[in-house]
C-alpha cells in the first residue's frame, strides 16, 4: 500500500513489485521505511541526496544484501541529479565527472563491509557511467550528461527488477527442496532485504501457498532482532502463521524433532560455497549438521564473491556495541559494560546441504558446482 503522502507522486518501480514496500523511488527522491522502528512504528525516511541514502544504509533503515544493494544503485541516481543541477557552466571537463563518479561510488560501496551486493550493484552503475563518457574526449555538456542520468536510471530500476525475478525464480526452485514439518529461518530475508518477495524467506512463502503442513520458526536474530521486528511483522502482513523463538531454543527443537529444515539468505558466498549471513548462522548450521537436519542457503548470484577462494577473507562487520547493550533503547547490562557486537559469521561449505539460486539449486562439492551456475 502507498503512504497516503506519496498518493500523488509519480513512483518509479518495476513492474512485479510486493505488497510489503521497504522503499518507495520518487521524482523526488528514496522514502525508506524506517526498518529501526518496525514493528511499532511504520514511518518513511525522505533521502534526497547521497549523504543521507548512505547514513540510511549504514544505520540500518534499510538493510539486507539485496535491497541496500539496490538502494546504492537509486543513491547513485539521485546523486548525480544532484551534480547535474549543481553545474554552473553549460560544460564540464570530462575528469571532472569521472571524479565525481567515482566519489559518489566509493562512499556508497563503503556504507557496509560484508554483503557483496552493495559493491555489486554500485560497479554496474559505475561501468554504464564509464562506457558513456568514454564516447567524449575533453568535455561533455548538459544535455549529453542527462541522456547519461536517463541511462542510470533505467539501470537501477533494471537491477531491482532482476532481483525481483531471481527472487520469485529462488522460490520456485526452493518450493520443492523443503521438507513438510518445522521450518526454521533466521534473520530477516523477504520483502524488507530483497528488491521484493524474498530469498530464503521468498521460498518459505511460496511453500506455504504450495503445503500447509510447515511450522515456519522465526528466531529472534539478536541483537538487531532482524527475526523477531522484521520477518515476524512480514509474516503477519502476508497472514502466514509463524512461531517466534529466542535464539537459544533452536538446539532444543532440533533434539525435539520439531525442525526438519533450517533454510536462511547470504551476504556473500565465497567460491568454494562458504557463506556469510547473520550472526548465528554458524551456530545452527552446526546444530543442523549434529541432529543430521538439511541446512539451505537461498541467495541470488549478486551474492557470490567468486574474486573470494574461501570464507576466512570475507570482510565482517563489527557494529556499534550499543546494538547489543541495549534492546529497542532500554539498557539491558551495566551502564560501563562492553559489548563485542559481530553482525556476520562464515558457513563453512561442508555445513550447507544445497544454494538454491536463481539459477537452480547447487549442490556440494561447491567448488566443482558454483561454476557450473555462477559465472564472473
Ligand atoms: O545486518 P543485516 O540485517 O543487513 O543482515 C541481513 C542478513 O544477514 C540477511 O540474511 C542477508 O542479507 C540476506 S537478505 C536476502
Amino acid at each position: 500500500m502507498k503512504p497516503s503522502f506519496l498518493k500523488k507522486e509519480i513512483l518509479k518501480e518495476p513492474d512485479k513489485a510486493d505488497s510489503i514496500k521497504a522503499w518507495f523511488w520518487t521524482e523526488k527522491g528514496l522514502y525508506l521505511l524506517d526498518q529501526r522502528k518496525l514493528p511499532l512504528e511504520e514511518k518513511y525516511i525522505f533521502c534526497d541526496n547521497l549523504n543521507k541514502i548512505r547514513t540510511a544504509i549504514k544505520e540500518m533503515v534499510v538493510r539486507g544484501a539485496p535491497a541496500i544493494g539496490i538502494c546504492s544503485a537509486i543513491g547513485f541516481v539521485i546523486e548525480f541529479k544532484n551534480f547535474l543541477s549543481s553545474l554552473k557552466s553549460e560544460e564540464i571537463l570530462i575528469h571532472k565527472v569521472e571524479e565525481e563518479i567515482g566519489k559518489i561510488s566509493n562512499l556508497l560501496v563503503t556504507a557496509r563491509p560484508t554483503a557483496i551486493n552493495l559493491s555489486w550493484a554500485v560497479s554496474r552503475m559505475r561501468k554504464i557511467s564509464l562506457n558513456f563518457l568514454e564516447k567524449f574526449k575533453e568535455k561533455i555538456n548538459k544535455s549529453e550528461l542527462k541522456q547519461l542520468e536517463e541511462l542510470l536510471e533505467k539501470e537501477a530500476l533494471k537491477i531491482w527488477k532482476e532481483d525481483i525475478e531471481a527472487n520469485l525464480a529462488i522460490a520456485d526452485y526452493g518450493k520443492d527442496i523443503l521438507p513438510e514439518g518445522g521450518i526454521l529461518t533466521h534473520c530477516n530475508t523477504g520483502a524488507l532485504a530483497t528488491g521484493g518477495y524474498g530469498t530464503a524467506l521468498g521460498i518459505i512463502r511460496k511453500f506455504y501457498e504450495k503445503n500447509k503442513k510447515i511450522k515456519i520458526f522465526v528466531d529472534e536474530t539478536r541483537p538487531f532482532l532482524q527475526g523477531a521486528r522484521l520477518t515476524a511483522w512480514e509474516l503477519y502482513k502476508l497472514k502466514i502463521p509463524y512461531t517466534l523463538i529466542s535464539d537459544n531454543a533452536a538446539g532444543f527443537l532440533m533434539k525435539k524433532g520439531e525442525i526438519s529444515a533450517v533454510i536462511v539468505g547470504a551476504d556473500r558466498i565465497a567460491k568454494n560455497g562458504d557463506t556469510a549471513n547473520k550472526i548465528g548462522t554458524y551456530s545452527l548450521a552446526v546444530l543442523a549438521k549434529f541432529h543430521n537436519i538439511p541446512f539451505y542457503v537461498a541467495a541470488p548470484s549478486s551474492t557470490f564473491d567468486l574474486s573470494i577462494e574461501k570464507g576466512e577473507k570475507i570482510p565482517i562487520e563489527i557494529r556499534p556495541s550499543k546494538e547489543v547493550l541495549t534492546c529497542h533503547k532500554s539498557k539491558i547490562a551495566p551502564s560501563k559494560a562492553k559489548a563485542y557486537n559481530i553482525a556476520f559469521d562464515i558457513t563453512p561449505n561442508e555445513l550447507i546441504s544445497a544454494i538454491i539460486t536463481e539459477k537452480g539449486i547447487i549442490y556440494p562439492p561447491y567448488e566443482e558446482n558454483i561454476p557450473k551456475f555462477i559465472t564472473p
